[in-house]
């Protein structure tokens, strides 16, 4: 009996070891953890639960057959992060440089499978060759296989990816379904095809970093939603966000301690409106205050900085925000704040999560790079995200809310359940300058200024809206924390569904 003891234990060490130390040490060298050493630092200690630990491919070509390490190159089970379950794979570049056979494809499969039956995210740590080239097809089967998982699951169970080192080729394609992607500065890149293919087809010279880096994917394609320095930093904030998300779409987000007085008065929000209309200010400063403790998990900070998205707590629950953001391009929406936006509604709603939303926009941007790139059918998608949703929706309108972007931004006829506004809103079909200078075409330049005062004390001012009923209360800037904090009090058993139907045609 010992004896057969001992030999588990040094199946379990040889499998432990991977590729062996040597390639243990080239991973460490590159700045890189190891597959397990990963998985130990995203869940709790000592949480983790292996699955298929001797599994080995059944590949027979290239000489394949006298070399079947256990694990097949990725590390798959479950465990928990401050004690609610996930699901985890992550890939070991140390064996066949983590690249995806059939047997490593149906590791990941099955606890893909696990997390959908049972209600429990999936977290998949990507690093890898790609492709098992000795596999050929059967590695593309196995892949397409995970990715009918990725969106089966889409919906159903939040979907984490961490890029941890090499993802090209198809392979991209599993993160891309997922709900969010994060990445490791300068140790993890994602492309369709590599530099040398790029060179050979376009002529074009570009480094791995240049074309599919963290920086790149978090502000120029926004593949990526957010980028880390190292290994450490990625999975301790995957670990934060996780604490703001539910388990899936059967649940609802946890509700953390709080010490922070919901009806707290924050006076210094009542200056925070410049009082020139054209002035920024800082939108993150309201979210922070009007957030538990502070704190604010931002998705895609480096892209697309006139709208904020990102995650706080209210008396302990998820909130998710969707807010302009006046310094940059005067908040106005365009094609890519857009798109942001609309994706991250589309998310809270799917995991019902309710959504503030914290309105000062001038407008949708001109000009015809945005007409050519089709911001008619991108602004729909966050008019049509926010109008199916049917999680509690809180608005604040701060200052401007102009024309077609007043009707986008969760107003009342989306279905908004608080729409407030503060005595600084301007909500109105336009700017009064560009109004009267249209009402009044022809006038002298003095007429126009004068009409345009006219303009601003009639309709620069929330309570044309009000008097409609579109703004539900003219809000204190003071109370703003203890106003939404009761809102969404009110609304924790929100009802609202949608007719029936396959699915809708969202304008994609
Ligand atoms: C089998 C692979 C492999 C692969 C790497 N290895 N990629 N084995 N299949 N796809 C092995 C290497 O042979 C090596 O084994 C070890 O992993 C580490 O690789 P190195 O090249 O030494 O590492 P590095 O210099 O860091 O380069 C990493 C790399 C490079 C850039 C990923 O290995 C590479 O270009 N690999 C091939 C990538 C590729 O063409 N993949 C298929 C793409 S097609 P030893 O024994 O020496 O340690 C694809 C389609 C997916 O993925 C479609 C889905 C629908």
């Amino acid at each position: 009996m010992k004896d057969i003891l001992a030999e588990l234990e040094d199946r379990r060490a040889t499998a432990r070891q991977g590729g062996g130390a040597r390639r243990i040490d080239a991973q460490h060298a590159k700045g890189k953890l190891t597959a397990r050493e990963r998985v130990e630092l995203l869940l709790d200690e000592g949480s983790f639960e292996e699955f298929d630990m001797f599994m080995a491919h059944r590949c027979t070509d290239f000489g394949m057959e006298k070399d079947r390490p256990s694990g097949d190159g990725v590390v798959t089970g479950w465990g928990t992060v401050n004690g609610r379950q996930v699901y985890v794979f992550s890939q070991d570049f140390t064996v066949f440089g983590g690249s995806l056979s059939e047997t490593h494809a149906q590791k990941i499969c099955k606890i893909m499978d696990m997390a959908l039956q049972n209600g429990a995210p999936v977290i998949g740590i990507n690093d890898s060759g790609g492709a098992r080239i000795q596999e050929g097809v059967a590695s593309l089967a196995g892949y397409a296989e995970v990715f009918q998982r990725n969106i089966m699951a889409s919906g159903v169970v939040p979907q984490i990816s961490l890029i941890m080192g090499p993802c090209a080729g198809g392979a991209v394609y599993s993160p891309a379904m997922t709900d969010f992607i994060f990445m490791v500065k300068d140790s993890s890149y994602m492309f369709v095809t590599g530099p040398d293919v790029v060179k050979t087809v376009t002529n074009e010279v570009v480094t791995a970093e240049e074309l599919g880096g963290a920086g790149t994917h978090t502000k120029k394609s926004s593949v990526a939603d957010g980028a880390y320095e190292n290994d450490v930093e990625a999975l301790a904030e995957t670990r934060r966000l996780i604490d703001f998300l539910p388990l899936s779409n059967r649940e609802r987000a946890p509700t953390r301690p709080f010490f922070d007085d919901p009806a707290r008065i924050e006076n210094s929000l009542d200056t925070l409106i410049p009082d020139n209309p054209n002035q920024p200010y800082d939108m993150k400063e309201l979210i922070l205050k009007l957030a538990d403790e502070g704190d604010f998990f931002e998705i895609q900070r480096d892209f697309a900085g006139n709208v904020i998205t990102g995650f706080i707590r209210i008396e302990g629950r998820s909130v998710g925000v969707v807010a302009n953001q006046p310094t940059v391009l005067a908040g106005c929406l365009d094609i890519d704040s857009s798109r942001k936006a609309a994706r991250f509604v589309r998310f809270c709603d799917a995991f019902e999560i309710p959504i503030l939303t914290l309105v000062d926009v001038p407008g949708f941007l001109p000009g015809t790079s945005q007409e050519y790139g089709g911001v008619i059918k991108h602004g729909a998608k966050l008019l049509f995200a926010y109008g199916e949703a049917t999680v509690p929706k809180v608005t604040v309108i701060t200052r401007k809310a102009y024309g077609g972007a007043y009707d986008v931004m969760a107003s009342k006829h989306l279905r908004g359940d608080f729409n407030y506004a503060w005595p600084t809103a301007e909500i109105a079909v336009m700017g009064a300058k560009g109004a009267t200078e249209i009402i009044y075409r022809g006038k002298t330049a003095e007429e126009i200024a004068e009409r345009t005062k006219e303009y601003e004390s009639r309709f620069a001012n929330p309570f044309v809206a009000a008097e409609k009923g579109f703004i539900d209360e003219v809000i204190m800037p003071h109370s703003t924390r203890r106003r939404v904090a009761r809102a969404f009090a009110s609304l924790r058993s929100k009802k609202l569904s949608n007719p029936w139907k396959k699915h809708d045609n969202i304008p994609l």
